[in-house]
């Protein structure tokens, strides 16, 4: 499996699977499929209100821990320093496991200070209940703001896919050895029939998603599609073992037309 070796030196799986909106039993089977073609990277969240149920697919694959990568994140409400390591304990109880690969900043929160949210990840970090921390939903100010605090992070995991590049904020991450999860790398289906992504993996003898996954992922970014289908869930996993010429990567970074998804109030997109 492709992966991309954080500032923490911890190694993150380039493609992972997605868990929002699955749930129940849909979310444990989803989860035990993706493992078992071969997936070792799962994104979650507590507000998903899953995690149990990733818990027990993960225990069920018999896979050894330290071979899967378990993203979590805390939620913007519960952003408080001890409301982030409440939700810590809670997330590793769920997932049935004693540590996380990556524990996320869930969407800024600009009434509390970012030196006590990273600090609350850190202190979770310094105890090896986390290995790796970051941030969701970060614009180019709030990680600004993020790198003041002098406390290390290594991911930002942003809505990104071809109609919504994020070409600037891609750039600061770069320069700030930030790695990228793109969230939403489908445009939850919209972009998979964008007339250029069609004729690009027309000439790859690929799928529309395996397409644009491998754009992403040959950027040097992760990305976690979702699926609830297990046509799907494999059809995604055939993103890797396989590279696309350069110009492609350059005409599919023209799709652009900031058509942004997923916003809430306390977004604060540019
Ligand atoms: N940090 C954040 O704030 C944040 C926000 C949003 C998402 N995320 C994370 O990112 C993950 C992915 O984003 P997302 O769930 O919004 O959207 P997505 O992965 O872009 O798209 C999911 C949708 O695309 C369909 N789909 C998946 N694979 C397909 C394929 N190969 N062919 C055709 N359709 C396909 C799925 O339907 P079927 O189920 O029918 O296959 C589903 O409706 C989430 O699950 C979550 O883990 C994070």
């Amino acid at each position: 499996m492709k992966s991309i070796t954080l500032k923490s030196g911890n190694e993150i799986p380039s493609l992972g699977f997605g868990t929002w909106k699955l749930k129940g039993d849909d979310a444990k089977n989803a989860v035990a499929y993706a493992l078992k073609i071969g997936y070792r990277h799962i994104d979650a969240a507590e507000i998903y209100d899953n995690q149990i149920y990733i818990g027990a697919a993960i225990l069920e694959s018999q896979i050894p821990r330290e071979d899967i990568f378990i993203t979590s994140k805390v939620f913007h409400d519960h952003l408080e320093p001890e409301q982030i390591v409440e939700s810590c304990v809670n997330t590793l109880k769920d997932l049935q496991t004693n540590y996380l690969d990556l524990l996320l900043l869930h969407w800024p929160n600009k009434d509390i200070a970012i030196e006590d949210q990273l600090g609350a990840l850190n202190s979770l970090k310094e105890k090896n209940l986390v290995k790796s921390i970051g941030v969701s939903n970060y614009n180019i100010r709030h990680l600004t703001e993020a790198l003041d605090a002098e406390i290390e992070f290594d991911v930002n995991q942003v809505e990104f896919h071809p109609s919504l590049n994020q070409i600037k904020l891609k750039q600061f991450c770069e320069e700030n050895g930030i790695v990228i999860t793109a969230y939403s790398p489908i445009a939850q289906g919209q972009d998979l029939v964008l007339p250029t992504v069609l004729e690009v993996a027309k000439k790859y003898k690929k799928t529309p998603s395996q397409t644009i996954l491998n754009w992403i992922i040959s950027q040097d970014m992760v990305t976690i599609p979702r699926s609830n289908k297990e046509d799907h869930i494999k059809d995604n996993f055939g993103a890797l073992g396989w590279e696309m010429e350069k110009s492609d990567i350059e005409r599919l970074n023209k799709l652009n037309t900031n058509n942004r998804l997923i916003n809430r109030e306390w977004g604060e997109f540019d």
